[in-house]
């Protein structure tokens, strides 16, 4: 009988191991934003998703997502697409871009992700999702490669707990794992038990995802699962601030003058590469999350989606805060 070669451990990029990431999510996750969750004690961050087919054919909109700024590495980047070939193109083109890693998209559960065959379609088709890792891991010149699953497809077609072992063996040095089903994308508690489980079976590190309402749920998620770091989502969206609780450094909402001083810095990075006025459009959808943290504030919504200027939101976040004062924090 042959003896079982030996698995080589793959370094796995710095940040992740003991960290709590910033997820990727399209509309969210761009520079500016990754640069305040990472000042706020994010210990590295992900790209929005990016198309493996725009990036080969070079397309302005992938080019945009490709913008990074120093302060937020450690950073990678989230590639999705159906073709293995592709992604090997799509990997050379990044790979000497300076991110830390490469992320494999395996669980985006979009309609139009999925009618290409790319995001959790994957997770129906694992030989292609193997034949990816490997791909990417073929081309990356050694670039650690990470890949974002969910649990499985639906109940009914959940993922072995080897799936560790199966991704490990083509190339991936660590996964994120969304602990829900794409048949249940974003509703409902996560399934800790069976992440656990995968986490337990995983040769390789799994950072764990799915539960960022609060920093308490968020961390008790993380020690439940046994999971080897946390990734960041929704709990991250206009509240930044969360970083900084889960790090055990702070409250995970603004100090008192704080959401002005970070709205303002968040608009002002992203004046660095987004032209006006369509920057403020841009902006409006991020202020109006930022402002949901401040009860009183409901009344400032209809402002917050007219913003055309930055004096527009100074008095904005402003008014925010003296809700909050008048009711005394
Ligand atoms: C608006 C939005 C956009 C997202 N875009 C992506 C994406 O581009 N790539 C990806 O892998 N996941 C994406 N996700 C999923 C998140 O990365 C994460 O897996 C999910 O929100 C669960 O984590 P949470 O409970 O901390 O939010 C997105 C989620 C949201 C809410």
């Amino acid at each position: 009988m042959m003896a079982d070669t030996p698995r080589v451990a793959r370094p796995v990029p710095p940040g992740l191991i003991g960290g709590f990431i910033l997820a990727p999510m399209a509309g969210y996750s761009d520079s500016a934003f990754r640069r305040i969750c990472r000042g706020l004690g994010a210990t590295a961050t992900v790209t929005e998703m990016v198309s493996v087919q725009g990036l080969t054919r070079r397309s302005l909109g992938s080019s945009r997502l490709l913008l990074s700024h120093p302060s937020e590495h450690p950073l990678g980047i989230q590639l999705y697409g159906a073709i293995p070939k592709e992604f090997s193109r799509a990997t050379a083109l990044v790979r000497d871009m300076g991110f830390e890693f490469i992320d494999i998209n395996a669980g985006c559960p979009v309609k139009k992700v999925l009618k290409s065959g790319s995001g959790a379609s994957l997770l129906k088709d694992l030989p292609r999702l193997l034949d990816i890792v490997q791909a990417v891991a073929e081309s990356s010149s050694g670039l650690p490669v990470t890949v974002k699953i969910r649990i499985g497809w639906s109940p009914e077609e959940a993922l072995d707990e080897g799936i560790g072992t199966l991704l490990g063996d083509r190339g991936a040095c660590a996964l994120f794992v969304h602990a829900r089903y794409r048949s249940e994308p974003f509703a409902g508690r996560p399934d800790t038990a069976t992440l656990s489980r995968i986490v337990t079976a995983s040769p390789i590190p799994v950072i764990a995802n799915g539960e960022s309402s609060s920093p308490e749920a968020a961390l008790e998620f993380l020690s439940r699962s046994g999971a080897s770091g946390l990734l960041v989502g929704r709990g991250a969206i206009g509240k930044p601030w969360i970083f900084r609780a889960l790090r055990g450094g702070g409250p995970g909402s603004p100090l008192p003058g704080e959401l002005s001083g970070t709205v303002l810095s968040h608009l002002g990075m992203m004046r660095e590469y987004l032209p006006e006025p369509f920057v403020y459009h841009v902006f409006r959808g991020q202020l109006v999350h930022y402002l949901k943290g401040f009860r009183g504030a409901s009344g400032l919504r209809g402002q917050a989606v007219a913003i055309e200027s930055v004096e527009d939101v100074e008095r904005i976040c402003g008014l925010a805060e003296g809700c909050r004062d008048e009711q005394g924090g």
